[in-house]
């Protein structure tokens, strides 16, 4: 299998296409740092860059580059996977080149029309021009509709390579999901002026997504890269697939309730959203659990230690076990029961698990495919843990671990004063916003916000060394 990697140096223009994609998502997400790095020095320094560059507009260009950098790093990772897969060069890869740069094109002028029209009156035409203001899926409507375009183009691409190749349980998977993901994002593009049914729907995309389809999709990238790295056996990584699809619509789908709590809508959510959401950290455990007996496994059949083709995306891959557990399965069920999300809905208690919980169960895997990709590109047999990557897996999370325990600490701080002491009064909210328990936490988020830059910064450079040095390798044996 090893040799196998070696022999496919660029042997698939989808594997090239992976590469693209990816490139965008790497630049997407060092702009997300920064926008963060700006927003928690606001929250500190409130005159930091008034009237220059405003919290709202920073916040919102943070949180939707994040969506948009996952997505790009999605699109690439299905194409990477597909040949190998399928064992055929993707249908339609033109298309998809063509597709990828008008996305590009779209999506670097939203984010210049975010920037440069930051004050204004929402109007209809703001809502086809500027963004629809549905947190995290701001692009306005021309780009919208402009997504629809390229994702059916893409879903089009996969369902026909599939169907043309080899068709995998994992393939299978993949298909049926992809529909749902895409689907889903028809939701949340109307508008409608009661805003308890305009969150109704937008919660159908978030939840949706983070919770169901988005998990489903990093079970199957799991399952792949397992079988890549450490030789894991298809029938027992694709039956681990199959359950895990079952628990994680199971407990998702309903698991929505948890949003239903306070926002206009019947109180049997209360009763629903605590059953079903309670249930949703089950299949997270047993994903965890799977990834280390399969790692444990693989050890023992090798006689101590487990035969690793590529120990970086290894080890952001438990890093995503154990983070989707923490950040998903722990941190979501702090505040999921309405008896508790009572006091913490809207405080940083919330924002302490939106950040573990994206980056434990989604940015890690996404960087484990970054090195499955760039050693695919190069043809290295066997990708070892250099010195940049050890200081950068270690960096980014000890920072987004520091900077989740900093805002649990903000938003215990803000339910003990605002919620309990105040009784959620808006003398009680800025009371507890002054209090020193709450300006720490903020404090040293950005401090380990800043840890996590630097952890990005050795991301890039081993990332960007690892091809070079594969090149003089390749330069020195002739
Ligand atoms: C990987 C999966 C997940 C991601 C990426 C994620 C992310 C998020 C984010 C970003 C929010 C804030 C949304 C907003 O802006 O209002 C949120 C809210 C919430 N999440 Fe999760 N989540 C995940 C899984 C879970 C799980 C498994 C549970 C429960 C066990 C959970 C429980 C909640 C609850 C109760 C809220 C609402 C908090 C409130 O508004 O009071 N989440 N999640
Ligand atoms: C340099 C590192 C980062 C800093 C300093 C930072 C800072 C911030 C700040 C100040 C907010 C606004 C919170 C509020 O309105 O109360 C925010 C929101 C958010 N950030 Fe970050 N962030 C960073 C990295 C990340 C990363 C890596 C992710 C995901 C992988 C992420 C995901 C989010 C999400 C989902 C929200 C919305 C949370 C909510 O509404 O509950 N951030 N971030
Ligand atoms: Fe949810």
């Amino acid at each position: 299998m090893v040799d196998s990697i070696k022999n496919n140096v660029f042997k698939y223009e989808s594997e090239k296409l992976a590469m693209m994609y990816y490139r965008v998502a790497i630049i997407l997400l060092g702009a997300q740092l920064l926008m963060g790095m700006i927003i928690a020095t606001q929250f500190l320094y409130p005159s930091f860059l008034f009237e220059i560059f405003d919290f709202s507009v920073a916040r919102m260009v943070h949180i939707n580059a994040l969506i948009v950098w996952m997505l790009y790093a999605m699109i690439g990772t299905v194409y990477l996977l597909m040949p190998s897969e399928t064992g055929i060069e993707t249908v339609g890869i033109g298309l998809g080149k063509l597709l990828f740069w008008v996305l590009t094109a779209a999506i670097t002028v939203v984010i210049l029309v975010y920037i440069f029209v930051q004050v204004g009156s929402g109007t209809e035409a703001s809502i086809w021009l500027i963004h629809e203001g549905r947190e995290y899926i701001e692009a306005p409507r021309w780009a919208d509709i402009g997504i629809v375009i390229v994702v059916l183009g893409f879903v089009f691409n996969v369902y026909a390579t599939a169907i043309k190749g080899k068709r995998t349980g994992l393939m299978t998977v993949m298909m049926a999901n992809l529909l749902a993901l895409a689907g889903l994002y028809l939701c949340g593009m109307f508008y409608t002026d009661n805003i308890t049914v305009d969150q109704f729907w937008w919660w159908w995309v978030i939840h949706l997504w983070v919770e169901a389809t988005w998990e489903v999709y990093v079970a199957t990238l799991a399952a792949w890269s397992l079988m890549q790295i450490i030789g894991a056996k298809r029938q027992i990584v694709e039956m681990w697939l199959w359950i895990e699809v079952a628990m994680l619509f199971g407990s998702g789908i309903l698991g929505m309730g948890h949003h239903y709590f306070w926002i206009g809508t019947p109180e049997y959510w209360w009763e629903i959203g605590a059953l079903f959401s309670a249930l949703e950290p089950v299949p997270l455990i047993a994903m965890l659990v799977h990834v280390i007996y399969d790692w444990g496994k693989e050890a023992g059949r090798q006689g101590g230690t487990a035969h690793l083709a590529n120990t970086p995306a290894f080890a952001w891959i438990i890093a995503n076990g154990a983070g989707n557990f923490l950040g998903a399965g722990v941190w979501g069920f702090f505040h999921t029961l309405p008896q508790v999300n009572i006091y913490t809905h809207g405080t940083q208690f919330t924002s302490s698990h939106g950040h573990l919980a994206f980056w434990g169960a989604y940015a890690t895997i996404l960087i484990a495919m970054f090195y499955m990709g760039i050693q695919r590109a190069h043809g290295i047999k066997q990708m070892k843990a250099s010195f940049n990557f050890k200081m950068s897996i270690w960096l980014l999370n000890i920072g987004m671990l520091g900077m989740t325990v900093a805002l649990l600490i903000s938003g215990y701080g803000q339910v003990l004063i605002e919620r309990a002491q105040f009784g959620a009064t808006w003398e009680g909210f800025f009371i507890s916003q002054n209090a020193v328990w709450f300006v720490q936490g903020m404090g040293w988020r950005l401090v380990m916000g800043g840890v996590m830059l630097i952890g990005f910064v050795f991301l890039i450079v081993d990332l960007l060394s690892i091809g070079k040095n594969a090149k003089l390798r390749e330069s020195a044996k002739v």
